[in-house]
């Protein structure tokens, strides 16, 4: 049951680290001035209010007795009445209220004088908003009627809006504050996320410069120096192999050369095959390794692109479902290197070769279907090894290396995105390339 209540809130709660920390900093404050303004309401200003009608109340009960009293002096009555305590009186003579009663449910002033009139048995009429600043109040006497026209400060005190502006104004300045800080505060962690992000999608950056208090400084420095050690890894990684697959094509011409000297014909043939494929493989190699190395990223409509791949195999055998228009950011020539390899792979297997383009809320998805053999679920994670092909019977066909899919999954992965294999709906394989952005 706790748990089902924790998950509730916290998906009421907001996500982001900035709403998150306003909301820890704005909470107490509005709950502190909630507090404060309803004990503030309800024990000050309303019991100041009701203490202030009654005794208004009383003093008109009082003028009111003294007036009506045999032998009284009427005008007298009056007159300190109006004179002592800033009330003016007027009597009308045989007359009723003729305006309805326009008491307001809202206003606490109405209601506490409306209890006060009652529990003093007075027959009343009044309106306490018609005059700015003078309440208008009507007693029966009898047959005839006092007006009474009393100021407003006689039945409330008038601190309430001052109040009510001392205690928002700093809430609201305090609130503003705290925005300015925390966006502050949360600027560095946006910023190396967004770095981490783009160094995981394999776009070049700039060097980061960490900010920010000292916690997300240090988290900025470390991700700097791992970033350092990655790119220096792959290059180290990129230079090896291709100043080896440099080096080797010297002995490879010479080995050809040497070939020449040999007899046997049979023996040249199955030579010559060979050192061809090693030759293939190094050429591959070394073109994969220079392309990847400096290509920068740009911006290109996927759907695009893949009409451009299929067009450069000029066969009909290719239908492709174009998605929605997207503008991609990413290494352009090796993305075309990878979709060209794979749709390669299935022109070689099939005749039938479907490809779809969808687009995800955070992803990219391609599909590459085809009527082939397919690749058994055991080899799927194989293929992607470099050099390797599932058997001979199949790569005979035509020259193959088994560079390809190693290749491709390697453009893939440094765009942050995988390649997965799946079966096809015409029974071979489908190819699914999933791309973040
Ligand atoms: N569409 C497909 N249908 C069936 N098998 C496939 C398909 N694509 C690849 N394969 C299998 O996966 C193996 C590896 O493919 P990969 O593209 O890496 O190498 P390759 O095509 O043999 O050589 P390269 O592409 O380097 O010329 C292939 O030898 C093939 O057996
Ligand atoms: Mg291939």
């Amino acid at each position: 049951m706790f748990y089902g209540l924790s998950k509730f809130l916290k998906s009421l709660l907001p996500k982001q680290l900035f709403y998150r920390g306003l909301l820890i900093v704005a909470l107490p404050i509005i709950i502190l001035q909630i507090t404060i303004s309803i004990v503030f309401f309800d024990s000050l200003w309303i019991k100041t209010n009701v203490g202030m009608t009654r005794a208004l109340v009383g003093e008109i009960k009082t003028f009111i007795d003294s007036y009506n009293r045999e032998g009284a002096d009427q005008n007298f009555v009056e007159n300190i009445f109006e004179e002592h305590l800033e009330i003016n009186v007027v009597y009308f003579q045989n007359k009723e209220f003729s305006d309805p009663m326009n008491e307001k449910w809202y206003s606490p002033i109405d209601r506490s004088l409306r209890r006060e009139l009652k529990s003093k048995n007075l027959e009343y009429w009044f309106d306490t908003s018609k005059f700015k600043g003078t309440v208008n109040l009507k007693i029966k006497n009898e047959n005839d009627y006092f007006e009474f026209f009393i100021p407003r400060d006689r039945l409330t005190s008038a601190s309430v809006r001052i109040f009510a502006l001392w205690i928002t104004f700093p809430a609201i300045l305090i609130v503003a504050i705290a925005i300015i800080f925390l966006k502050n505060q949360t600027r560095p962690i946006k910023k190396l996320a967004e770095a981490s992000k783009k160094f995981g999608r394999g776009e070049n950056i700039e060097e980061f410069v960490p900010s920010g208090a000292s916690e997300i400084r240090q988290a900025g420095y470390e991700f700097e120096n791992m970033r350092k050690r990655i790119l220096r890894h792959l290059n180290q990684r990129s230079e090896m192999l291709s100043g080896i697959s440099h080096d080797l094509r010297t002995p490879l011409t010479r080995m050809k050369l040497q070939l020449a000297l040999i007899k046997d014909k049979n023996l040249i043939d199955r030579f010559s095959n060979d050192i061809d494929e090693m030759e293939k493989m190094l050429n591959e190699y070394l073109q994969f390794s220079s392309e990847s190395n400096k290509e920068q990223s740009e911006e290109f409509e996927f759907n695009e692109l893949i009409q451009i791949i299929i067009k450069k195999f000029d066969n009909d055998i290719i239908k492709f479902n174009r998605g929605d228009k997207f503008l991609f950011n990413g290494r352009k020539l090796s993305i075309q290197r990878c979709l060209t390899n794979i749709i390669e792979n299935a022109t070689k297997f099939s005749n039938k070769i479907e490809i779809n383009f969808q687009k995800l809320k955070n992803n990219i998805l391609i599909y590459i279907e085809d009527n082939g053999p397919g690749i058994p679920i055991h080899e799927r994670e194989n293929v992607l090894k470099p050099f390797y092909k599932i058997d001979k019977s199949r790569s005979e066909k035509s020259s193959s290396i088994g560079l390809g899919l190693s290749i491709s999954s390697d453009i893939i992965r440094s765009h942050g995105g995988k390649i997965e294999f799946g079966d096809s709906n015409f029974g071979g394989l489908k190819v699914i390339i999933s791309l973040p952005f």
